[in-house]
């Protein structure tokens, strides 16, 4: 890649080359490959990077939480709506239960959540992968590694007590996609319920909606990752309204640094969207 000074500069201040080094990171090969590369995405070039990291706002898109209408199989129809009654633990008790699709076939386990159930970040991901189904947690492969070191970049991590610090990670399948392969649409209605609840409970300050399955997931939009950032959405989370910024998944950003420059924008927007609220 080819930077300008300016950029070049940027990119120093940044310690992008160095901070979100991934240790011991493996051929990008080995990466999930849960951010399918479309045109759309790949056309996007540094050109469009924000000049600086930190920026306002352009607009605020209300997205109500986007829910499934139809009945649920099994004649189950009331099943989302105990899952949106369900405190932690029962929560996590039928996570760990759950049979309503065919990738419960498949998983060694559910891979839940992590991180402080008071943290005001919530991270949204898309799904388990190899080492997340072995471990029981999301995001600890090649790509949690970037995603972690992203994190300490902005003072955040999943590990913190404090909840200003903390973050809270969960994906929207809680079930990992044989070979890594795109969740179904069945598969995320009927395992969304899980992911909106999380998100009742912990009740962030802001939300960070990383990759297209995500972003489909809880703003109900078909729109590229491109087309998306950059802005400040809100979740209606039934009675208050959460800011919610999309950025690249990590597993794509191991796959195309130059847009790393543009997550890092994005974190900073994160940052000072839920300072804003603070
Ligand atoms: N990719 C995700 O979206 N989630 C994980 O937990 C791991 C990789």
């Amino acid at each position: 890649m080819t930077l300008d000074p300016r950029r070049r500069a940027l990119w120093h201040a940044m310690r992008l080359g160095a901070v979100w080094q991934t240790r011991g990171a493996g051929p990008a090969a080995a990466a999930p490959a849960v951010e399918p590369v479309t045109p759309e995405v790949e056309s996007v070039t540094s050109e469009d990077a924000p000049a600086t990291p930190a920026h306002a706002p352009a607009a605020i898109a209300v997205a109500p939480m986007a829910t499934t209408t139809e009945p649920l199989p099994g004649g189950d129809g009331d099943r989302k709506a105990r899952i949106a009654r369900m405190d932690w633990e029962p929560l996590q008790a039928a996570v760990a239960a759950c049979t309503a699709c065919e990738l419960c076939r498949t998983r060694r386990q559910t891979v839940f959540g992590t991180g402080h159930r008071q943290a005001h970040w919530l991270l949204a991901g898309e799904a388990p992968g190899a080492e997340e189904d072995e471990r029981g947690e999301p995001f600890v492969g090649q790509a949690g590694r970037l995603l972690d070191n992203m994190l300490e970049a902005v003072g955040r991590s999943r590990r913190a007590q404090d909840p200003a610090a903390a973050v809270y990670i969960a994906n929207v399948l809680k079930c990992r996609p044989p070979a890594n392969r795109n969740p179904q649409p069945q598969e995320v209605a009927l395992c969304e319920p899980f992911l909106k609840r999380q998100l009742q409970l912990v009740s962030p300050r802001v939300v960070l909606i990383m990759g297209r399955f995500a972003a489909q997931s809880l703003l109900g939009s078909d729109a590229s990752i491109a087309q998306l950032r950059g802005r400040v959405h809100a979740i209606d989370l039934g009675g208050r309204t959460v800011p919610a910024i999309v950025t690249y998944h990590p597993a794509y950003l191991l796959r195309n640094l130059a847009d790393k420059s543009k997550s890092w924008a994005d974190l900073c927007l994160a940052r000072q969207v839920g300072e804003r609220r603070g």
